[in-house]
């Protein structure tokens, strides 16, 4: 089979997204449709969303915890980085440039956050070689993992199949993150084992509520036979909210106490919008003031991880810092187990 990977400034052409014009519309339309729709039947998820800010919460004492974050150097991770800094963990940061992670780290003691300590390791999660690399570094570095937050991700990105021959959106933001978590388990649970602190370790999937407009097509699911990059985006957050929920029930049916979550952070202007056209950026730049900021997004996903509220919670999906409901296909535990399972198969674990 041949690989279209694309070479980043290479020059290359991509391909072409594969699909009919009206296949391709009609998969355009259902995932718009499906996060509008979602504002239209639940106004109170509107008003969360555009109306209200997270609330701030104080982070506990985690000093002598380990926590391992991916995208830690922008964005709603940098932020979520610098408060797990102030909680005092041991933070292992997974980035595709070990300059820019160091860089990173100097520029927060520099603004004052002189608590935690922070450890980059090298982490492109187009790869799964990539992933397995970071995941050796981690369990060589630290004897003990409290806390995983699977944060980094792409948004509409051209069509592009990846040197594991999946598509990009489906690999960079769940694959990977599903192999990732397969791998440091192991960790987490002894670790969970060994506590004394009654506190269960978490697994945080930074999802969206993209995940209205998602809906799982195993026939057309790590490759994408009809690709518009929307719906793949919502795909992919799909189904990391589909991973935190059935995982949640396998680690509480063997009484370990480990709980997996999911978020939606908000609707956020960041890098992540720059496969928008510029055009929708301009617009959504308009509205900026009615959008949530990455240090609203950061408290979401610091809410999730670190809340004594969340305590013995798992396999919910929060918004604003309020267990929702996300897309009807998350509850039906055979989706749920034929995702894990070709998860399973295509991340060769
Ligand atoms: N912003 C929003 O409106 C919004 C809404 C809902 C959900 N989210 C979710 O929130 C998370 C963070 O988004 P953000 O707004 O903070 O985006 P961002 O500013 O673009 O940051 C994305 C992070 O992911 C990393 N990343 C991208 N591709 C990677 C790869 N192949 N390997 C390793 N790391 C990679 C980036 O690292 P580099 O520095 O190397 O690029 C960066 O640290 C994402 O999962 C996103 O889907 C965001």
């Amino acid at each position: 089979m041949a690989i279209n990977t694309i070479a980043r400034g290479s020059g290359a052409r991509p391909p072409s997204a594969p699909g009919g014009c009206c296949a391709q519309l009609v998969k355009f339309l259902w995932s718009w449709m499906g996060v509008m729709f979602n504002y239209a039947l639940h106004p109170s998820n509107f008003y969360r969303e555009f109306c209200t800010r997270p609330q701030t919460f104080k982070a506990p004492n985690r000093s002598g915890e380990v926590a391992v974050l991916t995208g830690g150097t922008k964005g709603i991770g940098l932020e979520v980085l610098k408060k797990l800094l102030e909680s005092k963990f041991h933070v292992i940061i997974g980035c595709r440039s070990l300059i820019a992670g160091e860089e990173v780290m100097t520029s927060i003691r520099n603004g004052g956050i002189t608590t935690g300590s922070c450890k980059v390791f090298e982490l492109d999660l187009k790869s799964l070689k990539s992933v397995r690399r970071f995941a050796e570094n981690v369990l060589r570095e630290a004897p003990r993992i409290d806390l995983l937050i699977n944060n980094a991700g792409v948004m509409f990105a051209p069509y592009e199949i990846t040197e594991d021959l999946c598509e990009s959106q489906f690999q960079v933001n769940y694959l990977s993150h599903f192999v990732l978590t397969n791998l440091l388990l192991p960790r987490m649970k002894e670790t969970s084992r060994r506590s004394d602190k009654h506190v269960a370790c978490r697994i945080v999937n930074v999802a969206s509520d993209a995940n209205y407009g998602g809906h799982i097509d195993f026939d057309n699911l790590e490759q994408c036979k009809v690709y518009v990059s929307n719906k793949a985006y919502s795909d992919s957050k799909l189904c990391q909210i589909l991973h935190a929920y059935y995982l949640d029930s396998l680690l509480r049916s063997e009484d370990i106490k480990v709980n997996v979550l999911s978020l939606h952070p908000g609707v956020i202007v960041s890098d992540l919008w720059n496969n928008m056209p510029s055009v929708v950026v301009a617009i959504v730049n308009m509205f900026k003031w009615m959008l949530r900021t990455t240090e609203d997004g950061a408290k979401t996903v610091i809410y999730t991880a670190l809340s004594p509220k969340l305590e013995g919670v798992g396999g919910v999906y929060i918004n604003s810092c309020e267990i929702v409901q996300p897309v009807s296909q998350v509850s039906d535990i055979s989706i749920q187990k034929r995702l894990w399972d070709k998860s399973l198969e295509l991340g060769k674990i």
